[in-house]
């Protein structure tokens, strides 16, 4: 079986680019299908929930070209508004497709969407926003929307969710009219996606209050766009060296989007800090432990980086207490840190950390993509060798971890299970 291969125990030096953001190319990739002409997207990361995307892209008829870290998508003709259930259900941001084909074809059928198996992950704020704006659903086994009737009109999210702001403005933004969403996301992916929707002639406003104003226009015009660096990869990797000590720099990266992070990381006696365009964190691997933290939407601290924030308090010198407020199923790490000598109790939403220095490698596997990045992390902190399977979680949202971690002095390799290991290998 592929795993991952990490001799942990050894502090990280070094520093690295951090690849474009996954939760931002996702909606701006699919956003393309909103206009004709030919859309240039660069410093997009080569992971598999953006192979599905450029699929399914194709099977609503885009022409999509990939060359390394750029992608073409050219959407001039879309000859079906019907996505296929294999590929979409295995992805979240499959939803997306929603908005983007109703947007632009007043009609949409898709699959529910998949994803992490982090909790239901229903899909109730998207419909019931886009009944607000005039959609008819019919149908109970696939998302069949009627959108001939599609008009701007406020909406207000009962709770702030990403998906459901993104997919109203994706369908609002050639919408006849005016759509406020009220109490919508304010996470950095949808600032992105608005600035690039605009970047085409489209006109979205964040306002002062955090709702988002959607003015509908005609058309949108093609353009060339560079995703920005992916805050959770960088936070993931901030949070491993926090753990396994050393000095890392993060070239291109910003703490903006990470200000909850930096929080937490001076807290728990790591020193961060940012200028020239990079930030740099510097540890001696010895972490305080964290008495008490909660997930929250942006500017909250991100449930995306809680599993890793669990593995590096695994490691820390006393209690610490995590309460996870946005999905229902995110401790699956929780039995993975214990075969590395983590002492952790759950309980409903919460997860009682007792840290400890006897954090030893072990074989273990990733049940979601954080989970699965989470298990790394602990793994570069912990004496010994740790093996992580499950690599397909890891490889949905983290381009090339390995090489990542091992530019920045990690021991750590990728080793398909069949023959000798290389430590060496690429
Ligand atoms: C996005 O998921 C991200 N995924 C997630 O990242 C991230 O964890 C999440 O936002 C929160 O920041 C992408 O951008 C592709 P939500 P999304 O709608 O849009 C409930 C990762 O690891 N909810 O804000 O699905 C939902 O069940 C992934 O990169 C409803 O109840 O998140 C959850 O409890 C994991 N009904 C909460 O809201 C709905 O209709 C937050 O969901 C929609 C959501």
């Amino acid at each position: 079986m592929r795993h991952i291969t990490i001799a942990g125990g050894r502090p990280l030096y070094g520093q690295i680019k951090i690849q474009g953001s996954k939760n931002a190319v996702l909606p701006v990739l699919t956003s393309c299908i909103l206009g004709e002409g030919i859309c240039r997207i660069e410093n997009c990361p080569r992971i598999s929930d953006v192979e599905v995307t450029l699929r399914l892209l194709e099977s609503v008829g885009c022409r999509v070209i990939r060359r390394e870290n750029m992608v073409a998508v050219d959407a001039s003709q879309i000859t079906c508004c019907r996505i296929p259930e294999r590929e979409a259900s295995c992805i979240r941001s499959s939803i997306l497709f929603l908005g983007a084909l109703t947007g632009r074809c007043r009609t949409a059928s898709l699959p529910f969407p998949g994803g992490c198996a982090i909790g239901a992950r229903p899909v109730d704020l998207h419909v019931a926003s886009f009944e607000k704006l005039g959609v008819r659903f019919e149908g109970n086994r696939r998302i069949e929307a009627d959108g001939r009737e599609l008009c701007g009109a406020k909406v207000t999210l009962p709770f702030p969710s990403v998906g459901a702001t993104e997919n109203i403005i994706l369908a609002s933004v050639l919408a006849p009219g005016e759509t406020l969403i009220q109490n919508a996301a304010r996470e950095p992916e949808i600032d992105e996606l608005c600035g690039f929707l605009n970047l085409r002639g489209a006109k979205t406003t964040r306002r002062k209050d955090g709702s988002i104003r959607i003015e509908g226009v005609r058309k949108l015009r093609p353009v060339s766009y560079s995703m920005k660096p992916d805050r959770i990869v960088a936070g993931t990797y901030l949070l491993a060296a926090a753990a396994a000590g050393g000095r890392i720099r993060l070239q291109g990266v910003s703490l903006s989007g990470l200000e909850s992070l930096a929080a937490v990381l001076q807290r728990i006696g790591v020193q961060i800090r940012e200028g020239n365009g990079s930030c740099e964190l510097a540890s001696d691997g010895r972490i305080q432990a964290l008495p008490y933290l909660e997930t929250a939407p942006y500017p909250g601290f991100p449930t995306d980086l809680q599993s890793p924030l669990l593995a590096v308090l695994a490691g820390a010198a006393g209690e610490s207490l995590i309460r996870e407020k946005i999905f229902e199923n995110r401790f699956r790490v929780v039995p993975e840190l214990v075969k590395m000598g983590a002492e952790i109790k759950t309980e409903k939403d919460c997860v009682k950390i007792y840290g400890n220095r006897h954090m030893h490698g072990a074989d273990v596997m990733a049940t979601d993509l954080r989970s699965g990045a989470a298990l790394v992390a602990a793994g570069l902190a912990a004496p010994g060798t740790t093996k992580v399977g499950g690599l397909a979680y890891i490889e949905r949202g983290y381009e090339n971890i390995c090489r990542d971690l091992r530019q920045l002095g990690a021991d750590i390799s990728l080793s398909d299970g069949s023959r000798k290991e290389n430590p060496r290998k690429a």
